[in-house]
């Protein structure tokens, strides 16, 4: 039962009709098939609840040729092929059921994965950055499964079930007495109720069982990873004694699974089989009173058997379905989400005319206690090139964010050729400006697959040429798969200078109207940088650019540069001017000067 483990004990503040109701329309597209489905299901049952009736009549026509002594049995002969017949039917309606609902089923699935996918990729970069990837692989899967197990236990499960006791209730009613069928619905709800609270009390072993499992295991994984650290401080007997202790209390809890269980298994058994035996008690009665015959007694056992076996899976349905339809309400809750940035209605597309970028007072903070951004306010001429410097953490990658509109601006606006970017669409924005970002993270994939992500139809020709003006050629060349070389998850296989070519070619490729370079030549030694930058500057003729850097040598050619300082700008102009104001900007300059005379 390894593959249900699970750690968290499902929640119960939800609302589970609501749900069921906000996603039965992945399921009512198909109604036509779910009905035959489920109308297989009863032909199914059916055909499984005549078939003692089939055999009471075989054993009353046996009886009744034994005692008149009739050699001819043309009677039981039709009644024996009809329990064949009646058997394989019961076989055939089950199967055509699941071939009828598995196109439901996959079909809902896969349109509810399709939703969580576009949802997760709507909602904002706030809400990714504060989780974490087991997360949101679990909430891409706890979509897909949720709903589907709630309808596999429904329609496999449940229903059948329900259907055979209306079924096996209407045979015996029909037939027989009302206090047999007194008997039985009595031994059923004390059956059900026993079942359903010992589940429930079983469920807590089990969460203890899975969580100290996980706790054991987890822990000795670390030990292991950290091999070389438990070394270091020789602290192997405390990685031990802490796996020895939870593992201890992981038995006690598996111990107290399985009295459980044995505890719930025998009261089952208890119950059916008084049930079983006071309805054989007054059937027998019935028979030696001659008001019913033997066969009517083979059939209540039979029929009996018959009801009880599915139940006996009561437990397990009802602990599956308390998890399911606990995943279910968190797709839900997070379906429900709404992304924070959201267009305003019927915005218009973002018109690129020359590209002139403008801040305009912008204020920003990520939480409520602490401010970010403080009455930014700059602009960048159509084609210029603005440098931004500052010590770290100065918020300089948050200007980049916000003209990318990943966060609303708390305060200002943010215009592109005089249309601010908060009232036109997301799409249309981000069309136009191209990024070399911080740090590149690339698709485990292929480095061409990796370059045309930026122009996914662009030819083999473009992405070479993109290539080569990144300076990436060389590496191409030593590369024995060349393009077709995978770089590994997240781009691990790659250098960080030949990642942020990779990057720089993406830009070169998409070719827009306004480029951002966030510390585009971090990774590169001075030798690169150079041949790069003048990739960068052929990349960015044509194109307003805001270039990010801690080199102040890299952009001593700007228009103009801004220096920031905790969030506030706090001298701007071009180089000469700045080193004349004698501020922070010059004190930069300086150290960074005597450093490089250092090294060289
Ligand atoms: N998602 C976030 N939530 C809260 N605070 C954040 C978030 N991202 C960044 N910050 C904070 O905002 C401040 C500015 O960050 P930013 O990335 O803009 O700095 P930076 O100037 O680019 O620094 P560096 O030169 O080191 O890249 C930092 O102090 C950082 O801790
Ligand atoms: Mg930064």
């Amino acid at each position: 039962m390894r593959s249900y483990a699970r750690e968290e004990e499902p929640h119960s503040n939800r609302d589970d009709f609501a749900n069921l109701k906000r996603l039965s329309p992945y399921v009512w597209r198909y109604s036509k098939r779910v009905a035959l489905a489920v109308a297989c299901l009863l032909l199914a049952k059916l055909a499984t609840v005549c078939i003692p009736l089939v055999l009471k009549g075989i054993i009353d026509s046996l009886d009744a040729a034994a005692l008149t002594e009739n050699i001819v049995l043309v009677a039981p002969m039709a009644l024996l092929l009809a329990y064949g017949a009646l058997r394989l039917a019961g076989g055939i309606f089950n199967e055509l059921r699941d071939i009828l609902f598995a196109r439901v089923r996959y079909s809902a699935m896969h349109q509810m994965s399709v939703d969580v996918l576009e949802h997760l990729h709507r909602l904002s970069l706030r809400f990714h950055l504060e989780r974490n990837t087991g997360g949101i692989s679990r909430d891409l899967e706890r979509g897909t499964r949720s709903l589907a197990s709630v309808l596999n236990l429904l329609v496999f499960s449940i229903l059948p079930t329900f259907a055979e006791f209306i079924l096996v209730a209407a045979i015996l009613l029909a037939r027989y007495d009302w206090e047999l069928m007194a008997v039985i619905i009595i031994t059923v709800a004390v059956y059900v109720i026993f079942t359903l609270l010992i589940s429930k009390w079983r469920m807590g072993f089990r969460h203890a069982m899975n969580k100290y499992d996980s706790a054991a295991n987890g822990r000795a994984v670390d030990s292991l990873l950290n091999y070389e650290t438990v070394k270091y401080f020789n602290n192997e007997e405390m990685e031990r004694d802490y796996y020895h202790a939870k593992l201890d209390e992981w038995r006690e809890a598996g111990l107290k699974t399985q009295i459980s269980l044995s505890a719930l298994n025998f009261g089952q058994g208890a119950i059916v089989t008084t049930g079983v035996t006071v309805i054989m008690i007054l059937s027998a009665k019935e028979v030696a009173a001659g008001n019913i015959t033997i066969g009517d007694l083979v059939l209540i056992n039979a029929l009996m058997l018959q009801l009880f076996i599915p139940l006996s899976i009561l437990g397990s349905v009802y602990r599956q379905l308390q998890y399911s339809l606990a995943d279910m309400d968190l797709v839900i809750k997070l379906l429900d989400k709404p992304p924070e940035i959201i267009d305003v209605e019927n915005a218009p597309p973002l018109e690129l005319k020359k590209g002139k970028v403008r801040f305009r007072n912008v204020s920003f903070h990520y939480n409520d206690n602490r401010k970010i951004l403080e009455q930014v306010d700059f602009e960048i001429p159509a084609g210029q090139k603005l440098a931004v410097v500052g010590p770290s953490g100065s918020g300089k990658s948050t200007l980049v964010r916000l003209l990318f509109r990943f966060y609303e601006v708390t305060d200002g606006s943010i215009e592109i050729d005089d249309q601010s970017i908060a009232e036109c669409t997301q799409q249309s924005l981000r069309r136009m400006i191209g990024i070399v970002p911080q740090d590149t993270v690339l698709f485990n994939d292929t480095i061409r697959y990796n370059i045309a992500y930026a122009k996914t139809d662009a030819t083999d020709e473009e992405v070479i040429d993109a290539a080569h003006s990144a300076d990436l050629s060389e590496l191409l060349s030593r590369l024995p798969e060349g393009l077709d070389t995978v770089v590994g998850e997240r781009g691990l296989k790659l250098s960080g200078g030949e990642k942020q070519r990779l990057a720089i070619s993406r830009v070169i490729l998409k070719a827009p109207g306004i480029i951002v370079f966030d510390e585009a030549t971090s990774s590169l030694d001075s030798q690169s940088e150079r041949a790069i930058l003048g990739a960068l500057n052929k990349a960015s003729s044509n194109a307003t650019s805001m270039v990010i850097a801690h080199r102040l040598s890299t952009v001593v050619d700007a228009d103009n540069i801004v220096v920031m300082d905790d969030g506030k700008i706090v001298e701007s102009g071009n180089h000469a001017e700045l080193l004349k104001k004698q501020g922070l900007y010059h004190r930069l300059w300086e150290m960074q000067q005597s450093d490089e005379q250092d090294l060289g």
